[in-house]
């Protein structure tokens, strides 16, 4: 049981001009106020380090005895299905979805059955979509928001509708700070049915400090911390020093992002503007786009892309959406502009063959 994203994102997306990456570039150390002094190596971190507990609940206003943290949105992904799911139980998982979602589902032994979220809606969910998929096995609804690899957004009154079916609702919320001021609330906020995870990772350029979390009812959240003891027993001490700095800067790394996020969307849409080989939704939020390619092979594509101009994309066979490709705009803008004029080199290329 594995996937099949994590080692081509890992080995095979490296590129001079990188689009394949779905976060935020990454902040240096340099940047932030850490000192060598305020370092230690270990630390009294047992179901929880104080400082980091405290700062994720103001982060996400809620009471500290709900929040679980935990190595990554991925970890957090993790434990949440073992803790809401046996073998035999069926997850019902949004198509397209991030793949690291339903081989974590399937590594827990549950069954995996799918709810469509189609390009022509823009990739919305549909509620009554949702509702039709269930069946009386299935223990757990799950989707992204912002999606990946849509970066579309469901608001509130649409995951209440989900939290609503019956099964509970694992919402993975690591893109949702890319919406700013404009971001609904946290499903964390609107009742128990709700599981959240969510990381430094993507919006804030921070994925090597780890800094993920899960918020869930105290008595589920107890339960995860006890299945840690089995996968992560205690975090890096070093990571989780950093981290309760990192969470302190947060506004200040947000402005950063948002003012890189706007410039490079423009130059993403004007990009899409210019191609009538391509069909995106456009969303004014989010680290990716999820274009389809209207003529030709999308393998065909990402391979000559990455020979001939050294620039990559994700494939959409990792979303089961082979017409797709999924293009990341958290790096920094010029190679972006760089990367985004040598795909139009590529599908022109593609037109001409
Ligand atoms: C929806 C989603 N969840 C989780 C992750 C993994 O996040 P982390 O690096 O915090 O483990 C990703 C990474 O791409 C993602 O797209």
């Amino acid at each position: 049981m594995s996937s099949t994203y994590m080692p081509w994102a890992k080995l095979r997306s490296h590129a001079t001009y990188n689009l394949a990456t779905s976060g935020v570039a990454h902040w240096k150390l340099r940047d932030l106020p850490i000192r060598i002094e305020d370092l230690e190596i270990s630390g009294p971190s047992f179901y929880g380090f104080k400082p980091l507990q405290q700062a994720l609940a103001r982060h996400r206003g809620v009471a500290e005895n709900r929040i679980v943290a935990a190595t990554g949105t991925s970890m957090c992904n993790y434990l949440a299905f073992s803790a809401l799911l046996k073998p035999g139980d069926e997850v019902l998982i949004e198509h397209p979805a991030y793949e690291l979602l339903i081989a974590a589902a399937r590594q827990v032994g549950a069954t995996v059955t799918r709810f469509c979220r189609t390009h022509e809606s823009g990739f919305a969910i549909d509620p009554g979509a949702v509702k039709r998929a269930v069946t009386p096995r299935t223990k757990l609804i799950v989707v992204t928001n912002l999606h990946n690899p849509s970066s579309a957004l469901t608001d509130e009154s649409t995951i209440r509708a989900l939290g609503e079916i019956g099964p509970r609702v694992v919402v993975d919320e690591v893109y949702l700070d890319a919406v700013f001021e404009s971001a609904p609330r946290s499903a964390a906020l609107l009742g128990d049915q709700f599981i959240v995870t969510s990381s430094l990772t993507k919006v804030y350029g921070l994925s090597g400090l780890r800094c993920g979390w899960v918020i869930a009812e105290p008595a589920l959240a107890e339960a995860m911390w006890k299945l840690n003891d089995l996968l992560g027993v205690i975090p890096a001490h070093l990571a989780e020093l950093a981290s309760v700095v990192a969470l302190g800067e947060l506004p200040k790394i947000l402005k950063n992002v948002r003012e890189r996020l706007d410039r490079n969307r423009a130059l993403l849409h004007r990009f899409f503007d210019s191609r009538h080989d391509l069909d995106a939704p456009r969303f004014r939020f989010g680290t990716v786009a999820f274009p389809k390619l209207l003529r030709g092979s999308v393998d065909r594509l990402c391979d000559h892309l990455r020979k001939k101009y050294d620039t990559t994309v994700v494939p959409g066979e990792f979303f089961e959406m082979p017409d797709h490709f999924r293009m990341g705009i958290g790096g920094d803008t010029q190679p972006l502009q760089e990367g985004l004029h040598r795909l139009g080199l590529a599908l022109d290329d593609m037109m001409e063959n």
